[in-house]
């Protein structure tokens, strides 16, 4: 709940720190965010929502995917690094977990369960996301937020902020950061989802997307490990279509044509999932 994580937040017109009123968030300076009926508040100032927010179609089959259990390996070792770097910073295990591009909160909530007494912040600029989010777990507060703006959250507040497959602010999240957090990025390797990236005619990940990591993130981070990880998938038409759905190729390709050539592959297709995980920590 919001009420779980306020403290962290910030108001992002002045920066003041944010006190939780009735059905609003309000800063000393009089600035107010309405709290939606959904749990969420939005602390995205002006009306120019980023064209990279997921639609709600996105979102939908998204939930489906990952709810499917899919990516539950990747939710394991995800959890798993978010607990290593919890008891780095937080050795007591009131931490501060923090999501940038949380989508439905799906790796936020797997963190969350393994660290008990840990409060989360989900951040996404697509409101469809963040109302699925806003109720993925109890202990999780969800906000709207542009992670190319300031992040609306308290310096030196977080201990292990993810960032999954999402876009990155490398001086942001040093800033939220504490100076022994941890930040995890999960990032797609050019293996993930073959056959069906070539047999679909999807967008692949180029092989310099590693290094394109690295440096937004070189200025202010330190790679602290990186670890492959990869694992097969039977899935079945329905699956194929949400993940292509959730995934970049849904912004670039007509539905009509994708879902002939679906309809096309056999009823259940092996799939790979490649993922590079990486841990950094802020360059003090
Ligand atoms: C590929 S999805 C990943 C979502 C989630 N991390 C997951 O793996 O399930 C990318 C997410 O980043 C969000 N996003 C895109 N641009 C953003 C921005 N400028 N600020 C915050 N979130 C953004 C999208 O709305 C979407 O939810
Ligand atoms: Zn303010």
């Amino acid at each position: 709940m919001l009420a779980d994580v306020v403290e962290h937040l910030i108001c992002p017109v002045c920066a003041d720190g944010l006190d939780r009123g009735d059905r609003a968030l309000r800063c000393r300076g009089g600035h107010t965010f309405d709290i939606a009926r959904q749990g969420y508040v939005s602390l995205l100032v002006g009306s120019r929502v980023p064209g990279t927010a997921d639609g709600a179609a996105m979102v939908a089959a998204r939930e489906a995917f990952l709810g499917a259990g899919h990516f539950g390996p990747l939710a394991e070792a995800v959890a798993g690094a978010c607990r290593t770097g919890a008891e780095v910073a937080c050795p007591a295990g009131a931490a501060v977990v923090a999501d940038a591009g949380a989508g439905t909160g799906y790796y936020l909530a797997g963190a969350l369960d393994r660290l008990p007494g840990a409060v989360g912040i989900a951040l996404d600029v697509s409101k469809h996301a963040i109302r699925r989010a806003a109720r993925a777990h109890p202990r999780l507060g969800a906000v709207v937020a542009d992670v190319w703006r300031p992040l609306p959250v308290g310096s030196d507040s977080v201990d292990v902020l993810l960032n999954v497959f999402a876009p990155r602010n490398g001086a942001e999240f040093a800033r939220v950061l504490r100076g022994d957090g941890t930040l995890i990025v999960v990032t797609p390797t050019s293996r993930h989802l073959a056959p069906l990236v070539e047999r679909l005619g999807l967008l692949s990940v180029d092989e310099s997307k590693e290094r394109r990591v690295a440096e937004s993130l070189g200025g202010h981070f330190l790679e602290t490990g990186r670890g492959l990880h990869e694992f097969g998938m039977t899935l079945e038409r329905g699956a194929v279509a949400a993940v292509v759905g959730m995934g970049p190729s849904a912004w670039h390709t007509d539905p009509g044509a994708m879902r002939t050539k679906i309809m096309e592959l056999p009823e259940t297709s092996e799939v790979a999932a490649s993922f590079r995980l990486s841990t950094f920590r802020p360059r003090l």
